[in-house]
């Protein structure tokens, strides 16, 4: 399965298709709908999100709501186009009083993005790296989120910090699995816990009356995994190279960590690997998880927990330092509409991207032409793993 994502910040619409899908799936656009406004939604964000009420529009690939085995597209319509219609007209002259974004801001792909493409204006640039893509990509993996809840996996995610408030887990790697997503869903800070909750958003609210931004970090967490999937015989297979690649290709990711990550390398062996155990009613298990849920490459059938860190949003109302690039004199940064921290919807974006990964990695393992073969084959994959541990 395969996504490509179109459309710009402000122009008409996002287009996402799909491709490689396996007939017999059922789509909600109930379901899109529901991750595109957890998406949208957040303590921290920009007025953007009041004006945008994205809701998805399933125009090829479903009939009478079941994949058919054809590429699926899925737009959204961007509300704030009618305010663009000018300033980002398809076709016809720029308009005479036409402001261009000449002033690149430091942490955006202004700069970099207007040399290599050659533009004096960075708008053609950002309205492309803006974030707002990835309401598409959040779009795209519904279809992944909904093979996935098919063969008995969810994918949540929960943030652990923004700025310096911090929620302290005892041990995430057990307890991560057991919180409630309602608790998570409650929360503008997609946090469980209320206190790291309230200090989260006291951040927040200072960050904004300084004219600043945060970032922070987040979970993100599947249950109900299958042990095997991806592989360890060639660098292409590994989920650990997959997951995180998707991971690094969201906007403003900086750092992604399996299991205890970084903090594994701190320790001796024995307190981070985990004991094979082999339970009556489950098969071969482990006593901890401190791998996160892949070994090898592969999935252990315990559960996924990948931490992610994202930067600081780069626009800033007390803005950096730049160059103006008509008169390549030192200049303020421009001053986009924005968001102060995008810490939970960064988390939605993510949980769209393991989704998709775990998708593929299903598919390539139990099959993809259609559904009905691919329950066959992971019911006759786990009946096999269950027999091995008798
Ligand atoms: C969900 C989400 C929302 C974002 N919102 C904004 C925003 O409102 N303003 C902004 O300047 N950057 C925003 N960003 C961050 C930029 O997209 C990102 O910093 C930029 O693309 C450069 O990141 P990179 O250097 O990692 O590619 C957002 C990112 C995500 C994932």
């Amino acid at each position: 399965m395969r996504y490509i994502t179109a459309g710009e910040s402000h122009g008409p619409q996002l287009t996402a298709i799909v491709d490689g899908v396996p007939a017999g799936l059922h789509i909600s656009e109930e379901s899109i709908n529901a991750d595109l406004a957890r998406r949208q939604s957040g303590y921290g964000r920009g007025e953007r999100q009041l004006i945008e009420h994205d809701r998805v529009r399933i125009v090829s690939g479903v009939r009478f709501g079941r994949t058919i085995g054809a590429p699926i597209t899925l737009i959204i319509e961007n509300r704030d186009w009618e305010n663009w219609t000018d300033r980002m007209a398809v076709f016809g002259e720029a308009p005479l009083d036409l402001k261009r974004e000449t002033t690149p801001r430091p942490g955006h792909a202004d700069l970099v993005g207007a040399l290599k493409t050659d533009s004096d204006d960075c708008r053609n640039v950002l309205e492309r790296a803006s974030a707002r893509e990835t309401a598409a990509r959040v779009a795209a993996a519904g279809i992944a989120r909904e093979l996935l809840a098919d063969l008995g996996v969810d994918v949540f995610s929960y943030v652990t910090s923004i700025g310096q408030a911090k929620f302290i887990e005892k041990d995430p790697m057990l307890d991560a699995p057991d919180y409630k997503p309602l608790e998570i869903e409650i929360s503008d800070v997609r946090c469980p816990n209320e206190a790291a909750a309230d200090a989260m958003r006291l951040e927040i609210d200072k960050a904004r009356n300084l004219g600043e931004s945060l970032g922070g970090t987040f979970r993100v967490v599947a249950r109900g995994l299958v042990a095997g999937l991806g592989g360890y015989a060639s660098a292409h297979e590994r989920m650990t190279g997959r997951i995180g690649a998707a991971l690094f290709s969201i906007p403003a990711i900086k750092g992604v960590e399996f299991g205890l990550g970084f903090e594994a390398a701190t320790l001796p062996g024995s307190h981070v690997h985990d004991p094979i155990q082999l339970d009556p009613l489950f098969g071969f298990t482990r006593t901890s998880n401190n791998a996160g849920g892949l070994e090898g490459g592969m999935t252990t059938g315990m559960p996924l927990i990948v931490t992610c860190a994202m930067k600081p949003i780069p626009t800033l109302m007390t803005p950096l330092g730049t160059i103006e690039l008509d008169s390549l004199e030192p200049a303020e940064a421009s001053k986009e509409r924005s968001d102060v921290c995008a810490v939970p919807a960064c988390a939605v974006v993510a949980e769209g991207e393991v989704a998709f990964a775990l998708a593929n990695a299903y598919l390539e393992k139990f099959g993809h032409d259609n559904m009905a073969d691919i329950r066959a084959n992971l019911a006759a994959y786990k009946q096999r793993l269950k027999t091995v541990s008798r």
